[in-house]
């Protein structure tokens, strides 16, 4: 696992959105692993000023709500229709949602499973972190090994979750169809992205705590191409912050990254030591 962290929010966006552009352009037609929140809005907005064109690529997303339809505005469907196919000009077939409204839940996970398995596995994925420490909508105690499933959401997920629902906890769906822990390992690379003090608590759990599936994004650990990038509040908590900056500083895949992370750390010019 990297940690990389950047001086604020954006630089973290454009860092991220620098490593997908990246890979999309190694390979036009990649299975992406996509996800939604606040915390990504700014991925996308720097995904839709690129060059690189995503029209080849097909995406997997997380989760979505259960009981709420693609048109509706609150699902995760719309969100990505609007932060993601409209804005890319993207065909929406190549868009994968699971379907919150299915009439069987338990059918619909096992078909998106076997969709994620037909396009080949997902080259990378990407997930946030939920106050609960849940990636996806894996909340607390879900099994690291968990496949796509409906998963009840925790009060404190909903809370967390309540502007897109007029502000009403009571209002955000009960459950959600999520891509299980043992899903989002699958991934052949993987990245984590955190912003912002309120998850400084949950990051430094899930980075430096122990696996357990209490924390499931702590799950991370299990990955053997793992990154976590954050901004500096996101980070705040981290206690072996002087070797990340150092791995980041050191390692020659990061020299056409640094400038996007680098004004926050000391000693860039060691980069030219290492072959
Ligand atoms: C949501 C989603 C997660 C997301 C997380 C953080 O509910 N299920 O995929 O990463 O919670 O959201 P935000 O970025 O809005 O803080």
């Amino acid at each position: 696992m990297e940690v990389l962290v950047c001086p604020d929010e954006t630089h973290a966006h454009a860092l991220v959105a620098k490593i997908l552009t990246t890979r999309v352009a190694e390979r036009p037609d990649i299975v992406l692993g996509l996800a939604t929140g606040r915390t990504m809005i700014g991925v996308y907005d720097h995904l839709s000023r690129s060059d690189i064109s995503f029209r080849d690529v097909t995406s997997f997303n997380l989760d979505e709500y259960v009981g709420l339809a693609a048109d509706d505005p609150r699902s995760f469907a719309a969100y990505m229709k609007r932060h993601y196919i409209d804005p890319l000009e993207l065909d929406p077939a190549r868009v994968h949602v699971p379907d919150g409204i299915a009439p069987d839940l338990t059918a619909a996970a096992s078909a998106y499973e076997n969709s994620i398995a037909r396009a080949g596995g997902i080259a990378l994925q990407l997930v946030g972190i939920g106050r609960t420490g849940h990636i996806g909508f894996n909340e607390p105690i879900s099994s690291l090994r968990s496949r796509t499933r409906d998963k009840v959401l925790t009060p404190a997920t909903r809370a967390q979750n309540a502007d897109d629902f007029g502000g009403d906890p009571a209002a955000v769906p009960k459950r959600a169809l999520t891509m299980g822990v043992g899903t989002i390992l699958d991934s052949s690379e993987l990245i984590l992205l955190a912003t912002g003090e309120a998850k400084a608590d949950v990051v430094a759990e899930a980075v430096e705590g122990p696996i357990a599936a209490r924390v499931s994004a702590s799950a991370i650990q299990l990955h053997n191409k793992a990154k976590v990038i954050l901004d500096e509040a996101a980070a705040s908590r981290l206690t072996r912050r002087d070797y990340y900056d150092f791995v980041f500083l050191n390692e020659p895949k990061w020299d056409g990254y640094r400038h996007l992370v680098a004004t926050n750390l000391e000693g860039g010019d060691q980069k030219d030591t290492q072959s």
